[in-house]
């Protein structure tokens, strides 16, 4: 793994961020990054089923205006491919969600996934060994008894830091379809895995035995039109999930009300405008990362041309909606011939929940300020990010003249693209992963 790291480059604009790490992480396609509960630790998964650990270094005393910057803490394999038998498919290793627990202890504990299996990490360090075993030699061989002549007292050594990862509960078997999300409840006891057409909760301790709350299967599945793409806890209240639908919808459940979810107790969607239908229209209404705010007061969801944020007070419309990247709508058609219009951006609020960020292509990111409604198109790029260079936010020209700085729609990279942001839960640093590249960036130091 390559890592890059360049120091004190700001961006001028609203939203003044500055890189702080660039890394590469081999071949592989990033697929989920996610910051613990204080950001000290953040996680990416790929493609290869790899987990990167992140851990921010110690501000140091000499230099206090640096702030510490994020270094390789462990590195290790979650999830290997596999092999279904009885369906003769193959399960891909691709992790597709990293979610932290919290930290209990001086272990940290993280929850991987990929389509089929979740499992539950513990991450240690270690810096003494026991030594002086009677039946075993150091290496861990049974020592042959006859040799045995003299009884010793095991010894604790101190010895490098080594930090371990290792699989504490493989959460199987309890789906048949892709898991598209997981989520740990507030209770911290339990947490959510949900696939396309079930959600199911579990207790973190128990691996053989899983409630399903939600099931949208139909008996004939002929009849499937809608499925589950995503579902996520209120950060709060242990009773309360949202899950979106590929037909633009959220349904809010209370698990207070039967122990079968299936009848929502909300029920969010935007009314369709006639006059914008065509044949994509129910492709790019299909939600594909919804989101809580940090307060639980609104919701956030992305679809594949806005992000919306509703209240959950109201459930008619939503509170407010951004365009992404709205000069995509005349492109609709060339977008599903390469299949880019199935893509499934995620969305994350900033720490405060008055900025919002999701990708588009051409390794553009957009930041929404919602209280002064301005918004911001940044790059991540190497070739931007020389030392010491003023990054310019980007603009993408539709049509008419082509400005110097600008850039034309037709000439938009569409197999970069930023499905996958974190946002630090209280400073304004992201974390932005372009295909094989992670991206962190601060804001300017004062
Ligand atoms: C996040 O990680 C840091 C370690 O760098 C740790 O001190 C902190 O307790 C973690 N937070 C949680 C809630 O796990
Ligand atoms: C799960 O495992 C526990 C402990 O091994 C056992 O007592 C329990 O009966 C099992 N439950 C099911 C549903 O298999
Ligand atoms: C869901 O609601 C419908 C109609 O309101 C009712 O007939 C059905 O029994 C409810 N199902 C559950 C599982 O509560
Ligand atoms: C309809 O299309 C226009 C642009 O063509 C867009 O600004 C507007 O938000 C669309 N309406 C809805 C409800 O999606
Ligand atoms: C959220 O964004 C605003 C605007 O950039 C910023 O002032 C604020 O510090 C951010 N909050 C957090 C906690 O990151």
């Amino acid at each position: 793994m390559k890592i890059f790291k360049i120091d004190h480059l700001f961006f001028h604009c609203n939203f003044q961020m500055s890189l702080a790490l660039l890394c590469s992480v081999a071949a592989d396609i990033i697929s989920t990054v996610e910051f613990n509960s204080t950001g000290e630790l953040l996680a990416t998964g790929d493609k290869g089923g790899r987990v990167v650990v992140f851990q921010r270094e110690q501000e140091s005393k000499n230099q206090p205006h640096r702030r510490g910057e994020y270094n390789v803490y462990s590195t290790f394999q979650s999830h290997e491919p596999e092999f279904d038998y009885l369906k003769s498919l193959e399960i891909e290793e691709k992790i597709n969600k990293i979610r932290w627990l919290p930290q209990q202890n001086a272990a940290y504990f993280l929850l991987s996934t990929n389509d089929k299996t979740v499992k539950l990490w513990k991450i240690s360090e270690r810096d003494k060994r026991p030594e002086g075993y009677n039946l075993k030699d150091e290496d861990g061989r049974i020592r042959d008894p006859a040799t045995i002549t003299t009884l010793r007292v095991p010894v604790v050594r101190p010895m490098d830091l080594m930090v371990e990862a290792t699989p504490r509960r493989v959460f199987s078997n309890a789906h048949t379809y892709h898991i598209n999300s997981i989520s740990v409840n507030s209770d911290y006891e339990t947490f959510m895995s949900t696939d396309d057409l079930r959600i199911n909760l579990w207790n973190l301790e128990i691996t053989n035995r899983s409630f399903n709350i939600v099931d949208i299967k139909p008996a004939n599945m002929e009849e499937l039109t809608e499925v589950i793409t995503a579902a996520e806890f209120h950060p709060h209240q242990c009773n309360t999930f949202v899950y979106s639908s590929s037909k633009g919808s959220i349904r809010l459940c209370d698990m207070r009300a039967s122990a079968l979810c299936d009848n929502h107790s909300k029920f969010f969607e935007e009314p369709e405008d006639p006059s914008n239908r065509s044949f994509f229209s129910e492709i790019i209404s299909s939600i594909s990362d919804v989101k809580f705010s940090h307060s639980g007061r609104y919701l956030m969801t992305r679809d594949y041309l806005t992000v919306k944020v509703w209240d959950l007070n109201m459930e008619s419309q939503p509170l407010e909606t951004y365009q992404v990247h709205d000069y995509l709508r005349s492109k609709l058609c060339s977008l599903y011939e390469n299949d880019c219009i199935f893509d499934k951006f995620e969305c994350v609020w900033n720490g405060s929940d008055s900025v919002i960020m999701t990708g588009s292509y051409n390794n553009f990111f957009r930041m929404f300020d919602r209280n002064t409604k301005r918004d911001v198109t940044l790059e991540a790029s190497r070739e931007n990010s020389k030392p010491r260079a003023i990054l310019k936010p980007r603009k993408v020209c539709v049509g008419g003249k082509r400005r110097k700085d600008e850039i034309s729609v037709d000439s938009l990279d569409f197999s970069k693209k930023i499905l996958h942001t974190a946002w630090h839960p209280y400073e304004n640093i992201i974390a932005v992963a372009a295909t094989n590249n992670l991206y962190i960036f601060q804001d300017k130091v004062n």
